[in-house]
């Protein structure tokens, strides 16, 4: 049986993770955007590489949500991404009107889907997509860890002059400027990262990593990063496809798991066909939870934002 995703936003992120899944034939895709055209134009573009690139997925653009009807996953990416000089959390009440209205149009079509949410505020947008949608939490995951991770692993790479492949690199927390990358989780082959550098260039590196998105903004000046993020969420969308059951940093929503509750965190996960299969809840050492709860405090306080303008 062939696969169906839906990707709502067809602007840089949205089309680059559109791309990526025709071409990698995990799915036919369903392209999804406002602007009148524009879905439509890209997806029959993306369409006409098929013969040239040799892949046999179908991608259709459209302005509504008929077409999405049953799709096994739905990745949101519509809203405005950041300019320079704003932080992810200056998003916050635009993009929820925007990923608020997109749910619901798409759980409707898609009762069984399963929601990856991409828009920023990341964590923010989640706890959005799981109220709008009325899904349960293993059907709704937030794009971050993976994307902030792979970060952390280029720049390792880069500095050891090794495969970006042999770096395993593990970054939890909310998706902002507290997020929490986690030394003692990462390695190079098995090799503990403290191994192979100074704690100069570790805390250097953690930090060009929390800036990460900041650095790719202030670059472009016209908006935010899309091809590493259109990636990450790639690669969760393929674990759940496939049910490779990959262990993930993903945002999650946490019923009780570090002492969080009801709100949306990042935490290794395994990501199957059922979507979040597994929360795993390690142990960690009191800097790394202070550096969670940090990271959790500042999630909460958007939620608190979020709660008023609902009630
Ligand atoms: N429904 C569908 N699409 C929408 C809606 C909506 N209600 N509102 C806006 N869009 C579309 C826009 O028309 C645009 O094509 O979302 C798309 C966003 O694309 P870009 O402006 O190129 O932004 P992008 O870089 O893709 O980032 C999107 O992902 O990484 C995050 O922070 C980023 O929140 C931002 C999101």
């Amino acid at each position: 049986m062939r696969r169906k995703v839906t990707v709502v936003g067809a602007g840089n992120v949205g089309a680059n993770t559109a791309q990526k899944i025709v071409a990698k034939e995990l799915a036919d895709v369903v392209l999804v955007d406002v602007v009148e055209g524009v879905p439509q134009g890209k997806g029959l573009d993306m369409l006409e590489s098929a013969p040239v690139e040799g892949y046999d997925a179908r991608i259709v653009g459209s302005n509504g949500y008929e077409e999405t009807a049953g799709s096994d996953i739905i990745v949101i990416t519509a809203g405005f991404p950041r300019k320079p000089g704003m932080s992810r959390d200056d998003l916050l009440l635009a993009n929820y009107e925007v990923v608020k209205s997109a749910t619901e149009q798409a759980a409707k079509q898609s009762p069984e889907a399963i929601l990856i949410l991409v828009t920023n505020p990341l964590d923010a947008m989640c706890w959005t997509a799981l109220k709008a949608s009325g899904f349960p939490r293993e059907r709704v995951i937030g794009m971050a860890g993976v994307l902030d991770s792979a970060r952390f692993r280029t720049f390792i790479a880069e500095e050891l002059d090794v495969s970006f492949e042999n770096v395993t690199a593990m970054v939890l927390g909310g998706h902002g400027d507290t997020m929490a990358p986690l030394v003692r989780f990462t390695n190079v082959s098995g090799i503990p990262l403290s191994e192979l550098m100074d704690k100069g260039t570790i805390d250097r590196l953690v930090q060009r990593t929390r800036d990460g998105g900041a650095e790719i903004v202030k670059y472009l000046k016209t908006g935010s990063a899309y091809y590493a993020p259109a990636a990450s969420a790639v690669e969760m969308v393929e674990s759940i496809l496939k049910d490779k059951k990959k262990v993930l940093p993903c945002a999650a929503y946490l019923e009780g798991e570090y002492g969080f509750h009801e709100l949306f965190v990042g935490v290794p996960v395994k990501l199957g066909r059922r979507g979040i299969e597994k929360i795993y809840e390690i142990d960690l050492q009191p800097d790394e939870k202070a550096a969670l709860k940090k990271s959790a405090d500042a999630v909460r306080e958007l939620i608190e934002v979020l709660k008023q303008k609902v009630q």
